[in-house]
């Protein structure tokens, strides 16, 4: 009888954080209101940190292992690749442990780099000037003839993302490669997305050899996806621009929603059956939704659930269930600051530890701190997370709740 050996596992790769010191020069526009070029400053300007990264991005792709780079976008970190690379794009599908048929997004640094890969039709022309360089993806064609992608990216699709980041530090780094960018969020497969170096960190050391720090992602949710090939245009995925904002460029009027994402505890829906759902975007504690606003009488909630530490995300109406004076874990520097105190029956009788989080009522502020909250209750052992919904609207309200609905095993009125 033969056997055939199991391919050897990919090598443990030490994985280095390198930092890019916020007043970094990183370039500028050639000529001010054209997003044509961006201009990278003198050679011996650019920070060390991103000619490494850059250098490590162009020269894998020529090896059969290739591993691909973390970097920040003001959305999320991405895991970059050299999008007209197989092996390159394949090592993000490696890293990360993602299903290849889900695809990427290419990320440019101007609009003369896009030109090499599409054409851009007339339906995107206003909403490129209104919200690029920033957090929105278009659907481009794949051209028919003289395709430069690598199949990869687009996973058989005749379409693909692409985008240009705010970030300039994202900017300059594929200006450096001198190449699109392939990049979907650096986390692993069903993780929150990463919004500090350090979340990436957790998601894949050993798998990826280096991480760019440029300090928190602003945005903190992903990019809207949208297609406008099709009539009428639709959203495939909120994200950090609003649907309202869409809504107001000539063309896009009649803009629809193509994702599945409405309150699932309203009309005609009962509560979400625990443990029936594909998980994505999830820490290791099991998160409850509360859509409602209600308050919620966390000591009912735990009763006989045996759960000894209790994370809740506040969001506004919620009353804190630890007092100002008990145990501050983190600084507010982060956006947000866990407090820790005891939950007590009426005996005085422990009955749990809260780790209590408030991410204010603004819900721009809750966008950017909700996936790094998510993970910092992991990190100090929550057993459950209790989260306070914001109220349902086209702004970036939808990608909050739509991100919060699949993190969540279970969901409330
Ligand atoms: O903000 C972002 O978009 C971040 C940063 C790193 O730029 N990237 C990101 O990538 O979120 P990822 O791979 O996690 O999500 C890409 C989304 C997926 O929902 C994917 O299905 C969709 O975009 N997508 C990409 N290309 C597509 C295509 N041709 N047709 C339909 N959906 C597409
Ligand atoms: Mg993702």
């Amino acid at each position: 009888m033969s056997t055939t050996n199991p391919p050897p596992p990919p090598p443990k790769l030490k994985t280095r954080i390198l930092t890019i010191p916020p007043s970094s020069p990183l370039g500028s526009w050639s000529s001010p209101n054209s997003l044509q070029t961006w201009t990278l400053p003198p050679t011996p300007l650019i920070p060390a940190s991103l000619t490494l990264a850059a250098t490590a991005l162009t020269t894998s792709t020529a090896s059969s292992f290739s591993t691909p780079v973390a970097f920040p976008t003001e959305t999320v970190y991405g895991l970059g690749a050299d999008a007209t690379s197989s092996t390159a794009v394949k090592g993000i599908y490696t890293a990360k442990g993602r299903p290849s048929d889900n695809p990427l997004i290419v990320h440019v640094s101007d609009l003369s780099m896009l030109s090499t890969l599409s054409t851009i039709p007339e339906i995107y022309h206003e909403l490129i000037s209104k919200f690029w360089p920033g957090p929105l993806t278009i659907l481009l064609p794949v051209p028919t003839s003289g395709q430069l992608l690598a199949p990869e990216v687009t996973a058989g699709l005749t379409t693909f993302g692409a985008r240009m980041p705010d970030s300039p530090l994202a900017r300059a780094l594929i200006q450096l490669v001198g190449k699109p960018l392939a990049a979907p969020s650096a986390n692993a497969s069903t993780r929150p997305s990463p919004t500090k170096a350090v979340h990436v960190l957790e998601d894949l050391e050993g798998k990826i050899e280096l991480i760019l720090d440029g300090g928190d992602c602003a945005v903190g949710v992903e990019s809207t996806v949208v297609d406008g090939l099709c009539n009428p245009p639709v959203v495939l995925r909120p994200g950090g621009v609003g649907i309202e904002e869409i809504r107001q460029v000539k063309g896009w009027e009649g803009v629809v929603k193509g994702y599945k994402d409405r309150s699932e505890v309203g009309e005609g829906h009962k509560p979400r059956a625990p443990g029936m759902k594909y998980k994505h975007y999830s820490p290791r504690a099991r998160v409850v939704l509360f859509e409602g606003h209600k308050p919620v009488n966390v000591g009912k909630e735990l009763e006989g659930g045996g759960q000894k530490k209790v994370g809740v995300i506040r969001t506004g109406e919620w009353e804190g269930l630890v007092g100002e004076t008990e145990g501050r874990i983190e600084s507010e520097e982060g956006g947000f600051a866990v407090r820790q105190g005891s939950l007590r029956d009426e005996e005085g009788k422990e009955l749990a530890t809260v780790l209590d989080v408030d991410l204010g009522q603004d819900v721009k502020g809750v966008a950017h701190g909700l996936f790094a909250a998510l993970r910092e209750l992991d990190r100090l052992g929550a057993d459950i997370i209790f989260v306070e919904g914001v109220s349902d609207g086209d702004d970036i309200a939808a990608a909050v709740m739509n991100r919060l609905r699949k993190a969540a095993s279970e969901i409330r009125p």
